[in-house]
């Protein structure tokens, strides 16, 4: 059976002077997750927020706090990420050389495993920490900027992922040019956590509701259609 089909909205694409209202306001909007993006500039070439700003907006929603890192090195970090308040947190597998130690640091910690995958980084690198995986985060940009285009051969990446974990508990998730219209494609082949920055926080706060249901809905209508 299909895994449930999880939206969180990209923080990034939001009015950082407003960040917990708009935290707030993606929650009622029917958000599963928020997603926090984490860069440094030094891994990808833009910079973002670290734990302080992730701790002063925990209070702003009980959501799942769903923090992807693009730093690196990050296993000094790991325990600053989880004390500020988040849920879960994907490390990248090319950020360092021990990607099985990073995660048997994120599970001690108490939190939920994520690897995410550049779109050259070929799926390879994950089979031998599968399981001690939560989750894959396949990107299908390449990370840094929020509004770029999605990267179309990242669908059969997906396919690949999806018979890799081939029924364990693990969630696929996809990050980078998502929206209405390729949500569908990416839910049909296997990806059920959609990650979105541009295509939720636009059009107004009042948008917010509707933005996500395009996606939820063309989600929805393709997963388990495998292909
Ligand atoms: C890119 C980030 C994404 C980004 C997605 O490096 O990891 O989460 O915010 O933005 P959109 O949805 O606008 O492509
Ligand atoms: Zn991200």
């Amino acid at each position: 059976m299909a895994r449930p089909i999880i939206i969180a909205p990209s923080v990034l694409a939001s009015d950082f002077s407003r960040l917990g209202e708009e935290i707030a306001v993606s929650e009622s909007a029917g958000s599963d997750w928020i997603h926090l993006d984490v860069m440094d500039g030094h891994f990808v070439p833009n910079i973002t927020f670290g734990p302080p700003v992730i701790a002063s907006v925990r209070s702003a929603t009980t959501l799942p706090f769903d923090t992807h890192l693009m730093i690196s090195p990050a296993d000094p970090y790991l325990e600053a990420f989880a004390s500020a308040g988040s849920d879960r947190i994907t490390v990248h597998a090319e950020a360092g050389p021990h990607l099985d130690r990073s995660l048997q640091t994120i599970a001690a910690l108490g939190k939920k495993t994520g690897v995410a995958l550049n779109p050259a980084t070929p799926v390879a690198a994950i089979e031998n920490v599968i399981d001690k995986l939560d989750l894959v985060l396949v990107m299908t940009v390449n990370p840094g900027f929020g509004g770029q285009a999605f990267i179309t051969a990242m669908l059969d990446k997906i396919r690949q992922v999806r018979a890799l974990v081939a029924g364990r508990d693990i969630d696929i998730q996809v990050d980078g040019g998502i929206t209405a219209d390729t949500a569908g494609p990416v839910a049909a082949a296997g990806a059920n956590v959609l990650v979105a920055g541009s295509a939720i926080f636009k059009g107004g706060e009042q948008a917010y509701g509707g933005n996500i249901k395009a996606i939820r809905q063309a989600a929805e209508a393709a997963s388990g259609s495998a292909c």
